[in-house]
């Protein structure tokens, strides 16, 4: 089974390489299940739920959040409309929404890191016990969207599941890493998928705005950068009988280029 993971897609720029490119990529790279990071989505902040089933018309399996989910406040009530669609697993109780899905036998976890990012439950017992209570039922194929900005704390979490996910990727910080591999009990990580996103920016926000915040320490609105946009992916091809990953690798590509 091959299953392609999409990084953070970002404002319309985004949107729009994965209008273009995702259908394509899943018919070349004959991928059965896509999973695509959607909580910049929204303007470079949130998600909506119309947002929501674009990404899922365009072909992403399921949609995955993070830290920004509530930045769009109707989601909050919309998430709950959306089956596709799922928010961090370890955010306090009362949070509407789900933190995991199974669609088409695939497990699909979203998960936030707590370093150098707001408080959050923990992440590693939230995993431990999603599985504790699913137990047999749960589906073989797992895969873990693990939002979280430092690289020690997402690798920490590879070698927390090694064996138990089929695939642990990084979402957050927009800056796709070199170190895809497969771990020894045979889970596929990647510290960060990288983007979707304007290239020539700060994380997808305009550069100038970014570089202006650092020098002077002013607030300023963000705005979503122009430009040639990156899409940064990962394949992960599973074995489905055992759950194992047999590879990952990494698929970026440049859009918009002049
Ligand atoms: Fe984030």
């Amino acid at each position: 089974m091959r299953i392609l993971f999409v990084g953070d897609v970002v404002g319309r720029p985004g949107r729009n390489a994965v209008a273009t490119l995702l259908p394509k990529i899943r018919a070349e790279r004959e991928i059965d299940f896509a999973i695509v990071n959607g909580e910049n989505a929204a303007g470079g902040a949130g998600l909506t739920a119309d947002i929501a089933r674009e990404l899922n018309a365009n072909g992403a399996d399921v949609v995955t959040n993070g830290n920004h989910v509530w930045d769009q406040r109707q989601f909050l009530n919309d998430i709950e409309l959306l089956a596709f669609a799922i928010r961090p697993i370890n955010l306090a109780p009362g949070n509407p929404g789900r933190g995991w899905v199974v669609i088409k036998d695939v497990l699909v976890v979203n998960a936030i890191g707590r370093t150098f990012m707001a408080p959050a439950d923990d992440p590693f017992r939230a995993i431990d016990a999603l599985l504790e209570q699913l137990g047999r039922d749960a589906p073989r194929v797992r895969v873990l969207d693990w939002h979280a900005e430092a690289t020690s704390e997402k690798v920490a979490m590879g070698w927390h599941l090694d064996g138990r996910f089929s695939a642990v990727v990084g979402s957050h910080t927009h800056v796709p890493t070199a170190d895809p591999r497969v771990l020894p009990q045979g889970t596929a990580h990647v510290s960060d998928t990288g983007m979707v996103g304007p290239r020539d920016s700060v994380l997808g926000v305009d550069k100038d705005i970014i570089v202006a915040r650092f020098r002077d320490g002013m607030p300023r609105r963000f705005e979503v950068a122009g430009g040639p946009v990156q899409f940064n992916s990962v394949v992960i091809d599973v074995d489905e009988s055992t759950g194992r990953a047999r590879s990952i690798e990494r698929l970026d590509q440049v859009i918009g280029e002049e």
